[in-house]
């Protein structure tokens, strides 16, 4: 079973959101998948109560009972868990960074946000975890100067996921509504770009 996690220390760049498309968008491309939320606002489980799909399966878990979790969910069958933690530098969040196959940085076109990656691929080197950023929330003309800026800057530092994923209401509703974009809206652009990201991320973590 592959483990994907959304980390870093700075709240809001949409940790939750990708995780939540993500999974969805995991789930039509074949995969059988759960997410564990290790985030105290949970905003991932809150967003799998307003679902009424049986997949992803969504549940929650702390720091300590993380590794039974995952080992439970791979002796179920399932063959991809993303896990979900919160904007800060916590016990739950270097515990999923450990279990990660692949842990993902999501940062928004800012020098505010790129510098607040810091401490999480540091941390993710440290530990020798494998990792990318994901540029979230980009201008929807994805070449404006800003962004072109940031990807350079987040190439510079490691290994930049594709493609950019654009700042579109869609990913607002679908997490309304408790759905991935892909369900929301199949031939729009934030449900081709989920799809894009987790064929990247499948590519990057198959055995
Ligand atoms: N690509 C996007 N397009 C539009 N809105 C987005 C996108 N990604 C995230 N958002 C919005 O940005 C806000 C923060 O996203 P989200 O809650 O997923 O971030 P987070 O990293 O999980 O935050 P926290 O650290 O508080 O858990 C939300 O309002 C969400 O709807
Ligand atoms: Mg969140």
């Amino acid at each position: 079973m592959r483990v994907i996690a959304f980390v870093t220390q700075k709240g809001g760049t949409g940790k939750s959101t990708l995780a939540a498309s993500l999974a969805v968008a995991a789930g039509e491309a074949g995969e059988r998948v759960a997410t564990l939320d290790l985030d105290p606002q949970a905003s991932l489980t809150h967003w799998g109560e307003r679902r009424n799909a049986e997949s992803p399966m969504v549940d929650r878990t702390t720091p300590d009972k993380l590794s039974a979790a995952l080992h439970g969910l791979a002796n179920h069958g399932y063959s991809l868990t993303i896990l979900d933690t919160a904007g800060i530098d916590s016990p739950a969040a270097t515990a999923a960074m450990r279990s990660a196959d692949m842990a993902l940085i999501p940062a928004r076109p800012s020098l505010a946000d790129i510098e607040a990656t810091k401490p999480t691929y540091a941390a993710l080197a440290k530990l020798g975890r494998n990792y990318a950023f994901v540029l979230n929330q980009c201008a929807p003309q994805l070449k404006s100067g800003r962004v072109a800026d940031a990807s350079k800057a987040l190439r510079l530092l490691g290994v930049l996921a594709q493609p950019l994923i654009a700042l579109r209401a869609d990913h607002q509703d679908a997490f309304a509504l408790g759905l991935g974009v892909t369900e929301h809206d199949p031939e729009g652009k934030a449900a081709e770009e989920i799809r894009g990201l987790w064929q990247w991320v499948h590519n990057k973590t198959k055995g």
